[in-house]
């Protein structure tokens, strides 16, 4: 799978792919990474590749010939990819596209824009999708592709090597993941959950569930409106309740 980004800044995308999980997977060709200077298509003298916007108005906009003749030059090296702009006017992305996109394992070719965005003729003309990574403004669709390509390119087979593995995820069953400690024992004062050091896998997999499960009641409710509870989830929650609610009775 090839991720090809097109950008007037290849520096900023060359040091993520040349570091890392992502670094690793290219040098096994696993998967590949390209990034193009939009710049190097402008054919004036300035290498212009922003203007005025029509009808007035602040800031500039991005030209449509040189991004277009780019975006051919990618498409001429990835026949088959499927072009995404980024944007904050886009489709939200999230971890089910990040499945969708590793499993349809389709070369991709993403667009970043400067400025106040990119003439729409661009848009109609070349784009397949549009994908905003959240609902805030940055300077530039780079920093959104690169977490695009991290978070597509790790559900690849074998990009996070045989150890790591994605199923355990958050997002991936609707939920945060559970919460993880490692040695020592006792940092700062504070100590390692008793049941993680027990070895009783069962125990082990109960306090995972509930360390998950309050960790999105309290980060992320609006999960559970979209998965809704299981008959097993609810026993847990209701549990915890249980124990707050003799925790609070405690402390007055
Ligand atoms: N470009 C600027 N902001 C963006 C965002 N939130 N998502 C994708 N591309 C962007």
């Amino acid at each position: 799978m090839k991720f090809t980004v097109l950008t007037l800044f290849p520096e900023l995308v060359e040091v993520f792919f040349d570091h890392g999980m992502i670094g690793r997977a290219m040098e096994r060709k696993l998967i590949s990474g390209e990034s193009i200077n939009i710049r190097d298509f402008a054919t004036d003298r300035h290498r212009t590749v922003d203007d005025r916007p029509y009808g007035g108005g602040s800031g500039m906009v991005m030209k449509p010939e040189p991004l277009g003749r780019a975006i051919r030059s990618a498409r001429e090296k990835s026949p088959r990819a499927k072009v995404i702009l980024m944007t904050p006017q886009g489709k939200r992305f999230n971890q089910e596209d990040a499945c969708r996109m590793a499993e349809e394992n389709q070369d991709l070719i993403f667009v970043c824009g400067r400025y106040e965005g990119i003439d729409e003729r661009v848009h109609s003309l070349f784009v397949d999708e549009e994908m905003s990574i959240g609902d805030y403004v940055m300077t530039g669709g780079e920093l959104a592709a690169m977490a695009i390509i991290d978070s597509t390119a790790r559900l690849i087979p074998g990009v996070l090597g045989s150890e790591a593995s994605p199923l355990a995820d958050s997002f991936v069953d609707g939920r945060l993941e559970h919460a993880q400690y490692t040695r020592p024992e006792r940092f700062e004062g504070i100590k390692v959950p008793e049941v993680l050091l027990s070895g009783d896998h069962g125990k082990v997999a109960q306090w995972r569930l509930k360390s998950g499960l309050t960790r999105t009641f309290l980060n992320r409710p609006d999960l559970f409106e979209q998965t809704r509870p299981s008959k097993e989830e609810k026993k847990v929650l209701l549990q915890w309740a249980q124990e707050l609610k003799a925790l609070a009775g405690e402390s007055v």
